[in-house]
Order: C-alpha cells, then structure tokens, then sequence
C-alpha cells in the first residue's frame, strides 16, 4: 500500500470516530432536552398520569389565575414560570390556597411594590394536589 492510500485510510477513520462521537453527543443532548419537556413534580405527591396532571393545571390555571398571569408573561400579576420557579411546592399551596397564609418575605414585598400593591387572590377552593396540577401545567413553559 502506497504512503497516499494510507493517509486516505486514516483520514477516513478518523472522519468516521469523530461522526460516531457527533452522533452520540447529539443523542445525549437530544434525549436531555425531551426529558426536561415532561413535566417535574415539585414534591412528592404522584397525581397518576402526568398528562392528566398537565390538563388538570391547564384548566385550573384557565379558571382561576389567567384573569392576571400568564404563564410566560409579565401582566396584572408577574408571569408564573419565574414567580413560582423559587418556590417550592408547600410553600405554593400555602400562598394559593390559605387565606391565612401572608407572605412578608423579601421577594413578595418586592413583587408588591412592583405591583402596586395588587395582591395575589387566593384560591382557597383548591388542594395542594390541585397546586401541583398548576406547577406541572406552568413548568411545561419552562
Ligand atoms: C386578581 C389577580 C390575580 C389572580 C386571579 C391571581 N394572582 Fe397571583 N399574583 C397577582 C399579583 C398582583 C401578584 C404580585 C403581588 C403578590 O405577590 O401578591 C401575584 C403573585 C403571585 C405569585 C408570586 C408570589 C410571591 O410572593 O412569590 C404566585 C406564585 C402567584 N401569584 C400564583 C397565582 C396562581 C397559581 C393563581 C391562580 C390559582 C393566581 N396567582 C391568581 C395577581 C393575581
């Protein structure tokens, strides 16, 4: 074999390990992204199907909470991928759900001030269950 024909042979390869590490990189990643899609439970509460979960929030988001948040926008309430993405799930359905529950911290006088003293309306109708159905519906626009 000629000194040419083997650095064909080489270079081919070399193309070969490099487009089988692409694909499987490509894989990784795509798998990553697929998987960040379905839907996270905050705590430990199973609601079955996921899916069904997703609906659930879907239609409670529509019934009780669209009149001021999106779910990705900032309106008469501040869109709800970041307000509830440094919340955890307890927390969430104690501002939700419990009328006696008034958050002073930091982060919801900030929110206040921003506003205009506009409060969050409680939807003291709902479980923690229904909550996490909320949570699962707003973090599929994560
Ligand atoms: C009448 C309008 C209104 C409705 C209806 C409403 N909200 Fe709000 N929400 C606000 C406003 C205004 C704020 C910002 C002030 C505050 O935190 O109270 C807010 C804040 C929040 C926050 C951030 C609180 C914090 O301190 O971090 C979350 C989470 C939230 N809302 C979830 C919901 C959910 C879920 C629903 C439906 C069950 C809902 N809201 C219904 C107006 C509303």
């Amino acid at each position: 074999m000629s000194l040419r024909n083997v650095k064909i042979l080489i270079t081919c390869g070399w193309t070969l390990v490099l487009c089988a590490i692409g694909l499987l990189v490509y894989n990784l990643i795509y798998s990553n992204i697929i998987k960040q899609k379905e839907p996270k439970f905050w705590c430990g509460t199973t609601l079955g199907n996921s899916v069904s979960g997703h609906d659930k929030g879907r239609e409670l988001f529509t019934a009780n909470c669209a009149s001021c948040h999106s779910p990705f926008k900032d309106a008469t309430g501040p869109a709800l991928v970041s307000a509830m993405a440094n919340r955890n799930a307890d927390w969430l359905c104690k501002h939700i759900t419990n009328s006696k529950f008034i958050s002073k911290d930091k982060r919801t006088k900030e929110l206040l001030k921003e506003y205009n003293g506009t409060k969050c309306m409680k939807a003291t109708q709902l479980s923690c269950q229904d909550v996490d159905s909320l949570i699962v519906y707003v973090n599929s626009y994560r």
